[in-house]
């Protein structure tokens, strides 16, 4: 028997947990708060706390004896837990402190980009103070600039020209806000196409692909309103997306394969646990938007629960350094819709009960994870972010966002979704945008 800890509490790391007791784990969990779905997979071996106790996450691993841990979010990642787990003598599944900087800094990530010849990278620049960005952004062209602060801010702190920043003043505000709180800002060529997630297992060495994902940012239906965590994502049964190609699929893993061998020259530490790299097909190819040191979530539920191959196993191979692909996964459609609290996200309504029909569920053949809520007295309540993830898998895509969709309606509380997610009306509006991008002239 193998002995697993998990670390976290979200819909991501109740789809990790469901993997590893597939793969056959005994598992306990360390969470910031109760997971309904995680304390269950546990048989209620769990424990609450801070993520950033690392002496009691260890200590909690050594009672249960682990083999190892596999750790699902950014923020303790970005805080070295996996250095301190592994000081602790709990090998970790998730990169070291110095391999997380491809998250935690932008700075850092285009930097290593830029001195490594990496192909995917973009025209960018680092400014610690207000000095230049003047120039900057008039040789880039005003229409040209996205500005980033230089650190983990939950997807949300990206501003884009034409989106969020409307005239120069808006940039240079925007500028000096950033360096007012932390005095680092990043401004970038603003790049126009799809976006698609890749997310790979990176054993050190080796990079090994999963099926091709595509998340849907904003909070409604047609991509209108504020940017969110994600409401939700779709991957296809051939594990790519129309408007991305197998040789796509290559030439983003072999980008990130380059980009592991530079952290592992670059910092003397190697990269061991889940790459996801976010691309965006451009006319000028594909381009690295930007890497998270995680799995990404919703993306873990798309692929997860497709995958045939032993999670353990994946996971001790991560570990030992001897990963090999290609790693199975069935031929399968996935669309996942997050359920939120109504008013996400600017005013979310918290504590607000939700009443789940798991029966029904169940029988739709639809899966369901929990992400953001809280359990009183048997009774699931909403809390200030996204609630409750909705699966369907099918042959199909249209199939298996009917059996999501369908899987909404057993979900009653102050929530709502995005009914287009993983529509064909959806995939063609992204297929025609692309298309239009590349033919023009
Ligand atoms: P990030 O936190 O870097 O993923 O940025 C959040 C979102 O901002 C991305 O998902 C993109 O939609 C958008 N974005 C980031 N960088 C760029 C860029 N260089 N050009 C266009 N959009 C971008
Ligand atoms: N799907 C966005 C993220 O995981 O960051």
């Amino acid at each position: 028997m193998v002995n697993v800890l998990l670390i976290g509490n979200g819909a991501r790391e109740h789809a990790l947990g469901e993997a590893l007791v597939r793969g056959g784990a005994e598992l306990s969990a360390y969470m910031a708060k109760t997971n309904p779905g995680i304390t269950r997979l546990c048989n209620n071996n769990v424990k609450i706390g801070n993520l950033d106790n690392f002496l009691d996450i260890a200590n909690f691993g050594k009672k249960n004896k682990v083999n190892f841990a596999v750790v699902g979010p950014e923020a303790p990642l970005a805080m070295g837990i996996t250095n301190a787990l592994q000081a602790h003598d709990i090998p970790t599944v998730g990169p070291t402190i110095e391999c997380a900087q491809l998250e935690s800094s932008k700075m850092f990530t285009r930097s290593l980009l830029k001195k490594y010849n990496i192909e995917s990278n973009i025209n960018f620049k680092n400014f610690f103070n207000i000095m230049g960005i003047s120039k900057f952004i008039n040789d880039i062209g005003l229409e040209n600039v996205v500005v980033k602060p230089d650190g983990l801010t939950g997807g949300k702190g990206v501003k884009v020209w034409g989106d969020h920043l409307h005239s120069e003043q808006d940039v240079m505000d925007y500028c000096n806000e950033i360096l007012n709180n932390n005095g680092r800002v990043i401004i970038e060529e603003k790049l126009n196409g799809e976006e698609f997630t890749y997310i790979c297992f990176v054993d050190g060495v080796n990079v090994v692909g999963t099926p091709v994902v595509q998340d849907n940012k904003r909070a409604y239906n047609g991509d209108e309103g504020p940017n969110t965590g994600g409401m939700g994502s779709y991957s296809m049964h051939n594990h790519l997306m129309p408007f991305i190609s197998i040789e796509d699929v290559k030439y983003a893993n072999n980008q990130m394969k380059q980009v592991i061998d530079a952290v592992a020259e670059e910092t003397g530490s190697q990269f061991k646990g889940f790459l996801y790299g976010q691309f965006m097909k451009t006319k000028k190819g594909l381009k690295i938007v930007e890497f998270n040191i995680r799995f990404g979530d919703p993306e873990a539920m798309n692929v997860l629960p497709i995958m045939k191959s032993n999670f353990v196993t994946v996971c001790q191979q991560i570990l030992d350094g001897n990963l090999s692909g290609p790693l199975e996964f069935d031929k399968k459609a996935t669309v996942c819709k997050y359920m939120v609290p109504e008013g996400y996200p600017i005013k979310p309504i918290a504590h607000s009960e939700i009443k789940i029909d798991e029966a029904e569920i169940k029988k739709l053949g639809a899966k369901l994870y929990y992400a953001s809520v809280s359990e009183e007295e048997g009774k699931i309540f909403t809390s200030t972010s996204r609630a409750i993830a909705v699966l369907g898998i099918a042959d199909t895509l249209d199939e298996s966002e009917k059996i999501a969709e369908k899987g909404t309606t057993f979900i009653n509380g102050a929530l709502f979704h995005r009914t287009d997610i993983g529509t064909q009306e959806v995939l063609d509006k992204r297929t025609h945008h692309i298309n239009k991008i590349l033919n023009a002239e």
